[in-house]
């Protein structure tokens, strides 16, 4: 039986630097031959991709909090079942980008549905897939925010305002410190070469590479 491979999820807050990990990720990856998918949340998948469309329309200002929360988990359980599932079967490495600490940093403590709410809906959403790793990369909203000069005027998400992404940092930074041992917090400060390093590093330690 092949065994299973390792699923290593990137969280932080817009902008921290999460795409520009994974390019290099994926760079390094292939270039070592090691066998793996790189998929995200919301989305990667066509219904998962069509709830990803939803979620982050400027079209939908008036989507309910609580819809919001449960379109997110809908959609993981799909992209899970698509995507996930089948890979960490076929013994490769699943990178993902954002999964269920996204839902509980902005939906649980941006958003204030509270944790207890947000983690009842991802039980049935997570099918026991929890990350092997989940790499936090550490960067303030305000830092992030001057790297993008501004928001996007076409994600509603990223239209909420400083004040939300400043508990989104906070959920992110409350996350970390109750999951050490899961959810490593990596220094979003520095170059992203050095950046990159961190995470090797970081991966081979957790035995992942
Ligand atoms: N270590 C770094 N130092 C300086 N600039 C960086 C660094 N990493 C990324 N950037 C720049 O910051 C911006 C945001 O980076 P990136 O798109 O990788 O973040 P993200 O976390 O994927 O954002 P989002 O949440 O919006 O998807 C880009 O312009 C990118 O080139
Ligand atoms: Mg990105």
């Amino acid at each position: 039986m092949t065994k299973r491979g390792k699923f290593i999820t990137f969280e932080g807050c817009d902008g921290c630097g999460k795409s520009t990990q994974l390019k290099m990720l994926s760079d390094y990856l292939t270039q070592n031959g090691i066998a793996h998918i790189f998929t995200r949340e919301p989305g990667g998948g066509k219904i998962s991709e069509a709830i990803r469309d939803i979620l982050l329309s400027g079209k939908n200002m008036e989507m309910t909090d609580e819809c919001e929360a449960l379109l997110y988990a809908a959609s993981r359980v799909q992209h899970l079942s698509d995507r996930v599932e089948p890979a960490l079967q076929e013994g490769k490495l699943v990178i993902c980008d954002r999964y269920v600490d996204s839902s509980l940093a902005y939906q649980a403590y941006a958003r204030g549905l509270g944790y207890e709410f947000i983690s009842q809906i991802n039980s049935f959403a997570l099918k026991n897939y929890l990350p092997d790793v989940t790499i936090f990369i550490d960067l303030t909203p305000e830092a992030a925010f001057a790297r993008k000069k501004g928001a996007d005027q076409n994600d509603r998400l990223e239209l909420a305002g400083m004040e939300f992404h400043k508990r989104v940092y906070a959920g992110y930074d409350a996350l970390a410190k109750a999951e050490p041992n899961r959810i490593a917090r990596i220094d979003g400060n520095k170059t992203p070469q050095e950046i990159f390093n961190d995470v090797i590093t970081l991966l081979k330690e957790r035995d992942c590479l």
